[in-house]
Formats: structure tokens, C-alpha cells, sequence
């Protein structure tokens, strides 16, 4: 049996991992290019099952295109300049160079033990990066003049959270920490954004496979229709970046620098116009390659609109897709480490592990089929063991088994000729070839989900169809009588094993080989080619092994407190590192400061809905019912405790005509401080009502997320005048 190798690493050296194996079964002049990234992640934190869903995704689609005889690229990597980063160094006491390459051993280890064949691994941090940025930007000043061009920026930047909050000098508090944030004024190198309006909308346009799925085109697009602003691309109070070219005092926005990181990775740094790798995967021609950037939800701005516009300026080959996945949630909380709900795939691995399960098979499985790519995913234990028992261990699992076992007792372990074929036989055979199809045509549209469902429908046919033809019986029955049709069951079944197997590859990689393994495959799993896939391949005569367990049932309530524990444990290891702050928060849009004010427009991933959005269905209202409601935009000018209340807090706020007063139980989750300023909703036309003896005149909309029901605040990325109505 051939598993995956994991990673190639050279002693120290990060800089471009390459799995030479994959990659040359793939190199061949003729075969189609496709060149897959993750995104490179921030290393400051532990790569989490959010991390490595956008991993494992990549490198299940990664294996799957090697399959259809693609010559496939697949890039990772880690994304190490910037603020945070600086600051968490000198908090270890450490150089950020030191302390980032520290961190990326993370994520190294992290694909290794998971199983991810990447053939390229890129760091920001990396020499050769410096060129490529440099050049990206001197290739856009050369095609583009004026492109680039000096301002002074005026805003306003929590200190605190260090990500700008709002433009102009109004005073405004940060919508995280809820502090006010200071007057901050420099002078920045702008990339004129706004120039590229009509030629990304031209682009999505012409190219509607760029944003993916189309609900996220929709939503880039009537972002870009209304308006772009230009964007700074360089930072004066940031030293831990790339250097701006002749401006010692200035670094590279990180975003510049980051999306970069996609070309860094195949060499475009290298000689004068990048390595052969990025001839061949970047700059080949429309149809003869694809590039796929697959990133999540909350970063597809930066992909669907800045980075095109970066590259047409340096007249650079656009990618093909940007395809934006939805988000995972913990049982349909956000994940945070003050919370505790961080889910690591570490432990899980080892959990089901623990249990004789395929760890990173069930961990893959579950995450690609529970939820349509593209939506957002609820997850949980529970989830994962149900779909382990139900899937591979009751339906797979024991048709494997079984057809096994019967061949090994009936026919010797050798697989018979199927002589006595019947129409149900047939129908099996064309549900097979139809199966094929299916997967396929979901598979290239990334419906993973569904793909996986097919081949389960496929799977649950040729249970049903043993039942229904009772080989067990027939061998009671007369076993020298009926072995002509005996051995068409049979070999019938084994041989929908064999193709399951080939279809779930890319999938379940480890286990799909050991039933390979196990039916006595020639050759490994992963040279398998899907196009010559067809019906019959198990030949006549094979020697089979002896059936061994693959997907042993896991005890839900043994395995969950495996799972808990593991988890724990883990957590545990990981405290001292809780000081570090995430950096997600310099992924904020807000951080690119312009010289214009221009009016704020809700981000793209602000319109996704939540899980729980997802609520059950209710009695339907008509439109003048909900008419009814009279709902404002509010600010909060005064907030205090009530007093012997110790969940009440009491609102003053600011709608337009008046000043109203409310009560709201949200004391518990959020301090005065944060809330003054703050732009909320209110609905203003509720009667009035006392709560501990203090009169609350309308009442403010919250989410109310998780288990334990707490408040979020809706409020506003666009400045929005006081009273305006919400319809
Ligand atoms: N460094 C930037 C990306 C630069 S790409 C040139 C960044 N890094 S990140 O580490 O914060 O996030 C990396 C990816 O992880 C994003 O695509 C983000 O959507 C994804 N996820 C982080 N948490 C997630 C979940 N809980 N669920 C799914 N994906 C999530 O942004």
C-alpha cells in the first residue's frame, strides 16, 4: 500500500517545498495547467479547522484534477509582514523574522500530518518576494503612469486593534474594542483603485466563471457599480514589511505584498521575466491553463477586486476563478479563543485515530459533504461521528466488507467471471457509468457535497441491490447450484467497490487505497486517470486480500469524550500563546485608507447570511405587516447601568427628530464605553414599557448568537444619517 509521503522539507528551508513525486507523474508539455492557492495564512495563530478547511478543500480538488490528467500547481503558504506580527514578535522577545519562521513550522507541520500534497509553498518573508513586489508595482507605474501617486491620509485608527476606523477627523469608536480611536495623518503612496471601475465590471462581465459562486459575483459587482475608492498601498508606521522601492521610510501595504505571494511562488521573481513554472502556470494561454484562487468569504474583496486591478495594471494574465467559500462555524457560533470553541483538526485526527478510524479520511469526508461548498457550515462532534457511522462505516464501509467476505468464502478470495448477467446486473453497471458523470460535472463546479451524494446514491443501489438478491441465501440454499449467479453478485459488487473507491480518492486518499489495497488494484490509487474509468475493471481471476475493517462504527459517546478531551488538551497547550492577538482584523477593508472620503458600502461577506439566519420557518407576513414595524437608524449618545439590574443597561439615542430612551439587556456583553457612538437600529413604534421601573421607549436589534443567547448589535460599516428608515 502507497500512502501519501507528506512534505519534503529541506533542513530549514521553507521557501518552495516541492513534492517532486506528484509533480512528476503531472509534468507533461501536452496536459492542461492548473495552478490552485490557498490563501497564505497569518501565521501568528495555530492553523485551525477553519485554516485547514481552505487546505483540505485545495488539496482534494488538487488530487482530483491529477486524476483528470491535469498538471497541476497547488500553493500554500504563510503571509507574514505587518503590524501584529511586529508587535507579537517583540512581545516573544524575538526578531519578527525569527519569530515568524517559528510559526510557519505550524502550518508545515499541520498539512504534513493531514496529508496535504502541495507542490509549492510560498512565505512572504522569503528573499526573493522583495523582487516580485517591487516589480509587480514598477511594472503598473511603468503601463499605468499615474497609477501610483503620494497622499495624505486623515483618520481615524484604534490604537488598540491598529486598523483604521473611519476617514476624516470626526471622532468615531472602534467597532471592536469599542474605544475611541485617535486622529491619525500620513502621508501614504495610493494605488488609483478607482481608475479600474469599468474594467472589472467589464471583466465579471465577459468572465462570470471570476467570482464564484454567483451570489459573491453579485454582490462584488454591485460593490464596484457603486463606486470605487482609491486605496493606499503603502504604510509610514509599519516597519516590518517590504521596503517601497526608493522610500526607505515607506513599506508595502500587506495586501500588496501578500497577494504577490501567488506569483513569488512559481518564481516570478527570477530572472527577467519569471521562471519557466510561471510561464507555464500564469502566463499560458486562456484554456491551456487555469489559475483558482480559493480563499474564504471574508477576504474576496481583496481578491475580486484589488488584485485584478493590481495585476491589469501591470498588464499581468488575470487568474480564472476567485472562488469564495463560506465560513465554519463551532454549532453555529463564530470560533474565538476567548470563547473556547476553536476547533483544532489535531486532536480530531488523533481522536478517531485512537478508535482505529481513518482520522484525516473521516475529518475530510465530513467537511466536504456536510455542507454545500460555498455556504457557510455548522460543526460539530456530533456531526462528524453521525456521518462517519452513517456513511463510511454503515453504507461503504460494510458493502466492502461484506462483498469481501462472501468472495473470500464462496470463491476463494478470487474475484469469479460474472457469466450469468440479468438486468439488474446491467442496471448496476449503467448506474456506475451515470455515477461517473455526475461526479465529474460537480466536481469541476466544486459542488463537492452533491458529487459525494452521488456516489453514496451509487453506493446505497448496490446495497440495496445485495439485499434484494440475497447472495448470502442462494449460497445457503444450493451454493454448487447457484454459483453462476453467485459469482455475477459478487463480482458485481466488488467491482462498484473498485469504482467508488477510484471516485472517492481525492476525497478519502488513505482509505480508498486500502479498499483498493484490499480488491488488489494494480498500481496506486492516485495514478488512477478518470477518463479511461469505466464499468469491468476488476478482472476475473484476481486474488483478493482478506477483508479488514476500514471504518470501524465509532461509539458516539466514547468518541465524543475522546474528542473532548483531546480538544481540551490541546487548549491547554495552547494558552501561553492566547497573548497574541489574532491579525485577522487587519483583513479589514477599512485598513486601506484614502486620501478621498467616499462613502462607506457594506462588504460583500456582510451580507452572508449567518447559520443562524437559517431559522425555522415561521408564519408568512405580508409586506404591509412588516410595513408596520417602523425601524431607525439610531446613535447612541449616553449609556449607563441600571441600577440593581445587572443585565439592563439605559440608552440615549439619537434619532434624527428626538432623543429617545431605552432599555436593552445587553450589560452583560457590552460596556458603556463601547456603545456611545455606536449607529444602531431601533424600532421606534413599540409602546412604551417600564423595565425595573425605568421606561423603555422602542427597542434595539440585536443577533442573538449561540447557545447562550448573546446580543450582537446591528450597526453600520456605512456612515448612515441619524433616523434614516430601514425598509
Ligand atoms: N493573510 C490573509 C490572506 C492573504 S491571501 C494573499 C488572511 N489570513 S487568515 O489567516 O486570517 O485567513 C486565511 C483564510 O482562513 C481565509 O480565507 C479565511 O476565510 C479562512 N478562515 C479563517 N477562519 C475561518 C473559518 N472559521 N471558517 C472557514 N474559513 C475561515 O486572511
Amino acid at each position: 500500500m502507497v500512502l501519501p509521503t507528506g512534505i519534503l522539507i529541506t533542513s530549514r528551508d521553507y521557501s518552495v517545498i516541492t513534492q517532486s513525486r506528484n509533480h512528476a507523474i503531472t509534468q507533461s508539455r501536452n496536459m492542461k495547467k492548473f495552478y490552485l492557492t490557498t490563501p497564505l495564512y497569518y501565521p501568528n495563530a495555530p492553523p485551525h479547522v477553519g485554516s485547514a478547511y481552505t487546505t483540505i478543500v485545495c488539496d482534494v480538488l488538487a488530487r482530483y484534477k491529477r486524476m483528470c490528467g491535469e498538471d497541476v500547481a497547488f500553493l500554500t503558504g504563510t503571509d507574514e509582514h505587518g503590524e501584529k506580527l511586529e508587535r507579537a514578535a517583540a512581545a516573544a522577545g524575538v526578531s519578527p523574522r525569527a519569530f515568524v519562521a517559528e510559526k510557519r513550522k505550524l502550518f508545515v507541520e499541520l498539512w504534513q500530518k493531514l496529508g496535504i500534497e502541495y507542490t509549492h509553498f510560498v512565505y512572504t518573508d522569503q528573499p526573493d518576494h522583495v523582487i516580485s513586489v517591487q516589480r509587480i508595482l514598477r511594472l503598473a507605474q511603468k503601463y499605468e503612469p499615474g497609477v501610483i501617486y503620494k497622499g495624505q491620509y486623515q483618520g481615524r485608527y484604534c490604537v488598540n486593534d491598529e486598523r483604521y476606523i473611519s476617514d476624516g477627523a470626526e471622532p468615531a469608536n472602534c467597532d471592536i474594542c469599542g474605544r475611541p480611536a485617535e486622529l491619525i495623518s500620513e502621508e501614504n503612496y495610493f494605488f488609483k483603485l478607482s481608475a479600474f471601475q469599468e474594467r472589472l465590471l467589464a471583466h465579471y462581465a465577459q468572465h462570470p466563471e471570476f467570482v464564484r459562486p454567483d451570489f459573491r459575483r453579485n454582490e462584488v459587482t454591485s460593490f464596484v457599480k457603486s463606486g470605487l475608492r482609491d486605496i493606499s498601498v503603502s504604510r509610514k508606521r509599519i516597519k516590518w514589511g517590504i521596503p517601497w522601492p526608493d522610500d526607505p521610510e515607506q513599506v508595502f501595504y500587506v495586501w500588496y505584498d501578500a497577494l504577490t505571494g501567488y506569483l513569488t511562488g512559481l518564481g516570478y521573481a527570477q530572472g527577467e521575466n519569471g521562471s519557466e513554472e510561471f510561464q507555464k502556470y500564469w502566463c499560458n494561454k486562456p484554456g491551456e491553463s487555469e489559475i483558482v484562487h480559493m480563499i474564504g468569504k471574508d477576504i474576496l474583496r481583496f481578491h475580486a477586486i484589488y488584485w485584478p486591478a493590481f495585476l491589469m495594471a501591470a498588464r499581468m494574465p488575470l487568474p480564472k476563478t476567485v472562488f469564495a467559500h463560506g465560513w465554519i462555524y463551532y454549532e453555529q457560533d463564530k470560533m474565538s479563543k476567548s470563547k473556547g470553541n476553536v476547533v483544532y483538526p489535531e486532536p480530531i485526527v488523533e481522536a478517531l485515530n485512537s478508535f482505529g478510524a481513518p482520522g484525516n479520511d473521516a475529518l475530510r469526508y465530513y467537511l466536504l459533504r456536510e455542507a454545500p461548498f460555498g455556504q457557510d457550515m455548522s460543526f460539530s462532534y456530533e456531526g462528524l461521528i453521525q456521518r462517519f457511522n452513517s456513511d463510511l462505516a454503515n453504507d461503504l464501509g460494510n458493502l466492502a466488507n461484506r462483498t469481501l467476505t462472501m468472495l473470500n468464502r464462496y470463491f476463494g478470495g478470487e474475484v469469479p467471471s460474472p457469466a450469468e448477467q440479468t438486468l439488474a446486473e446491467r442496471e448496476v453497471a449503467e448506474l456506475a457509468e451515470a455515477t461517473l458523470t455526475d461526479f465529474r460535472v460537480r466536481f469541476d463546479a466544486c459542488d463537492f457535497s452533491r458529487a459525494l451524494e452521488s456516489v453514496w446514491q451509487f453506493i446505497a443501489r448496490v446495497n440495496k441491490y445485495l439485499v434484494e438478491t440475497q447472495p448470502w441465501a442462494l449460497a445457503e440454499a444450493d451454493m454448487e447450484g447457484n454459483r453462476p449467479r453467485l459469482a455475477a453478485i459478487l463480482s458485481t459488487a466488488a467491482e462498484a467497490v473498485r469504482f467508488s473507491a477510484i471516485l472517492l480518492a481525492p476525497v478519502i486518499p488513505q482509505s480508498a487505497e486500502r479498499l483498493c489495497h484490499q480488491l488488489r488494484g494494480e498500481g496506486r490509487l492516485e495514478d488512477q486517470r478518470l477518463d479511461p474509468l469505466a464499468w469491468g475493471g476488476l478482472k476475473p481471476g484476481t486474488r483478493l486480500a482478506l477483508p479488514e475493517i476500514i471504518f470501524p462504527r465509532l461509539d458516539k459517546e466514547k468518541t465524543l469524550a475522546k474528542l473532548h478531551e483531546l480538544a481540551e488538551a490541546d487548549r491547554e497547550r495552547d494558552k501561553p500563546k492566547e497573548a497574541l492577538k489574532p491579525v485577522q482584523r487587519e483583513k479589514t477593508p477599512e485598513a486601506a485608507p484614502t486620501p478621498a472620503a467616499e462613502p462607506r458600502v457594506p462588504s460583500p461577506e456582510s451580507r452572508t447570511p449567518s447559520p443562524e439566519s437559517r431559522v425555522p420557518s415561521r408564519e408568512k407576513i405580508s409586506i404591509e405587516d412588516f410595513a408596520k414595524v417602523d425601524m431607525r437608524v439610531g446613535e447612541i449618545v449616553s449609556a449607563e447601568p441600571v441600577a440593581g439590574a445587572k443585565k439592563l443597561t439605559k440608552l440615549m439615542v439619537d434619532i434624527g427628530t428626538e432623543v429617545r430612551q431605552v432599555v436593552a439587556g445587553i450589560a452583560e456583553y457590552y460596556t458603556p464605553e463601547q456603545l456611545v457612538g455606536m449607529k444602531v437600529v431601533l424600532v421606534t413604534n413599540l409602546q412604551p414599557r417600564k423595565l425595573r421601573g425605568v421606561e423603555s421607549n422602542g427597542m434595539i436589534v440585536a443577533a442573538t448568537v449561540g447557545a447562550e443567547e448573546r446580543p450582537v448589535l446591528v450597526t453600520f460599516k456605512e456612515d448612515v444619517p441619524n433616523g434614516a428608515r430601514l425598509k
